[in-house]
């Protein structure tokens, strides 16, 4: 009964096996036909049978917006700069890309760096930082964009300074006013008089230079504008309490295991069967009773299986 039945779904899901393969195949074929005729530029670039590298797959999502207020009008807009055979599209708070402008069928588009971090100089913001872009070698590109006082706002400069380190100057009139990028004005009162703190730490020498730029550092982490760098801070936590704490984690991790080992022990008895696992150890009521306690998909009654569609 049990063996026919077996074969019986087995010869099913072999079926449904070729038709999802036959459906795919015709998906595949009526797909690249339409594209072919209708739309031939951008048939490599969306192409699934295509590397990674044609398409445009982020690594990371954006930070959210952080900074002056009053940038924010920026966000959500893109702003292109085309030089030579390249265009480049810089979108504030969110990614910049490139895109090979021609009609060859594999035309190159990349992602030149995401959203991450302001560069702070002088209290300053004086650049953002969008960071894990495409990988070049064994890094991944990323770009610097340059915020400058102009007319309009728009992309003026694209450069390559070093392999895959990108700099982009972007124009706008929201950051002529000398006092638009300032940092201090921008913080809210708590982390303000943490830098009135800082300053006045210095001014008494309490603190030296290097002192002074990590707490300031410190304080642009907490309001948003820099990455924290947790990796850095892991170590400095677990160095001491190093032992105690795997030790911890390991009892933990026995105590949980042995949890899941009574679970399934209870799950056995309660199907009658010996959690004995002696080879050939055919217990009292593992033997006659096995169809009983299979259910009709062959699955233990609560296990919801593997994969249970194709079965
Ligand atoms: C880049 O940012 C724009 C604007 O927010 C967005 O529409 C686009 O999908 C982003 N592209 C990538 C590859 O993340
Ligand atoms: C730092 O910023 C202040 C105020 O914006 C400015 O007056 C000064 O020239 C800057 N110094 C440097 C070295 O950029
Ligand atoms: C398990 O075995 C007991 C007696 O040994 C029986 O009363 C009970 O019905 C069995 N349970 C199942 C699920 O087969």
């Amino acid at each position: 009964m049990t063996t026919s039945m077996h074969l019986i779904s087995r010869i099913c899901s072999l079926g449904r096996l070729y038709l999802l393969v036959l459906s795919l195949q015709l998906t595949l074929s009526s797909a690249g036909k339409m594209k072919i005729v209708e739309e031939p530029n951008t048939f490599g670039l969306n192409n699934p049978l295509l590397g990674q590298g044609n398409r445009l797959q982020p690594k990371v999502s954006p930070s959210p917006f952080s900074g002056p207020p009053h940038l924010h009008v920026l966000a959500g807009k893109c702003f292109s700069y085309t030089e030579s055979t390249y265009k480049y599209e810089f979108c504030p708070f969110h990614n910049v890309t490139q895109h090979e402008q021609t009609f060859r069928w594999n035309a190159y588009s990349g992602i030149l760096g995401i959203w991450q971090e302001w560069e702070i100089a002088n209290n300053t913001f004086t650049g953002m930082w969008m960071r894990e872009g495409d990988s070049c070698g064994n890094k991944n590109r990323q770009t610097k964009v340059l915020l400058v006082c102009g007319g309009s706002s728009k992309l003026a400069q694209v450069s390559e300074p070093s392999t895959c380190m990108y700099s982009l100057t972007f124009e706008t009139p929201l950051v002529c006013h000398p006092h638009s990028l300032l940092v201090y004005p921008v913080l809210g009162d708590k982390l303000q008089k943490e830098w009135d703190e800082a300053e006045q730490a210095l001014y008494e020498e309490f603190v030296t230079e290097q002192g002074y730029n990590k707490l300031l550092k410190d304080i642009f982490e907490e309001a948003g504008y820099l990455k924290t760098q947790k990796v850095k801070e892991t170590p400095n936590v677990q160095k001491n309490p190093k032992n105690f704490e795997s030790l911890e984690k390991c009892s933990e991790e026995v105590k949980k295991l042995s949890e899941e080992v009574k679970r399934l022990q209870v799950l056995l008895t309660h199907h009658n069967i010996s959690s004995n696992k002696q080879p050939g150890g055919k217990s009292q009521a593992a033997g006659g009773a096995t169809p009983a306690v299979l259910s009709q998909d062959g699955h233990l009654r609560g296990d919801p299986g593997v994969l249970p569609g194709l079965l």
